[in-house]
């Protein structure tokens, strides 16, 4: 039985989330305060505020959207978390009020919704809710096939005395889709941590975008603004509204 739903990643990873994915280069809260231009922001899965409390804190209203509670109940336990408002919720509804001058989606996790539809939808939904000289950032990878052998991978991502973690991934090519599962082996046991995502290449983004009404404003190789190569493992890509 497939139980998968938008909520499961958050609520199964929101435990060791902080503790995995602490990491993140300044130059993000440099270059989105910038896209911001003194106005509000809208973060689309919030998470546990790796990006929207330091953005928060540097002086940018963020609000957010999650569909996990664990996750929200994460950020709002942080200082000044509870200072973030977040709306439990499919990130592809934009189920808020008014409009922003930034909403950004990081991480992969545009790629949460499973679908080509609910991806244009979410474009669709944003481009209502964004402001006349708004943007809207996506940060995603770009996809590498190549990783995959058979359909499948298996990559051992730490290995330490008490602990191994391994990605498991099949590739679902006819449907973009990518089934993984991080499993964390230790002497008490095993425990397992789902994702599941619908992947496209920056092409078929910027066709969902001019569908929505919008138009690539830039497209970066990271949040330092390089150029975005053959050789990038992700974008930055911010659309604007079209002309
Ligand atoms: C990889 S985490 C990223 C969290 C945060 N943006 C960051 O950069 O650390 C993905 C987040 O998106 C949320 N999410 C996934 N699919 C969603 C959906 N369809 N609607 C709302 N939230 C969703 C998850 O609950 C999780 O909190």
């Amino acid at each position: 039985m497939n139980t998968y739903q938008e909520d499961t990643y958050g609520d199964r990873i929101a435990g060791v989330y902080d503790a995995w994915y602490a990491e993140y280069d300044d130059a993000t809260l440099v270059t989105l305060r910038e896209l911001a231009q003194g106005g509000r922001a809208l973060e689309l899965g919030i998470g546990t505020g790796r990006i929207a409390l330091p953005l928060q804190q540097s002086g940018v209203i963020v609000d957010g959207i999650d569909a996990s509670a664990a996750m929200i109940a994460k950020l709002h336990s942080k200082s000044g978390g509870d200072k973030i408002s977040v709306v439990l919720g499919n990130f592809a509804d934009v189920a808020v009020a008014g409009e922003y001058t930034l909403i950004y989606v990081l991480f992969n996790t545009f790629f949460s919704l499973l679908t080509q539809e609910e991806q244009l939808r979410c474009f669709r939904n944003v481009a209502q809710h964004l402001g006349p000289q708004g943007s809207f950032v996506v940060e995603a990878f770009a996809p590498d096939l190549s990783r995959f052998s058979d359909h499948q991978a298996v990559r051992a991502v730490r290995i330490s005395e008490n602990e191994v973690r391994l990605d498991a991934s099949q590739l679902d090519p006819v449907n973009q889709q990518i089934t993984s599962q991080h499993v964390v082996l230790t002497e008490q046991g095993i425990r397992l941590y789902p994702v599941k995502l619908r992947y496209v290449w920056p092409a078929e983004l910027d066709l969902m975008a001019r569908l929505a009404g919008l138009q690539l404003k830039y497209r970066w190789g990271n949040w330092r603004k390089a150029a975005f190569t053959a050789d990038s493992g992700k974008h930055v890509s911010v659309y604007e509204h079209a002309e």
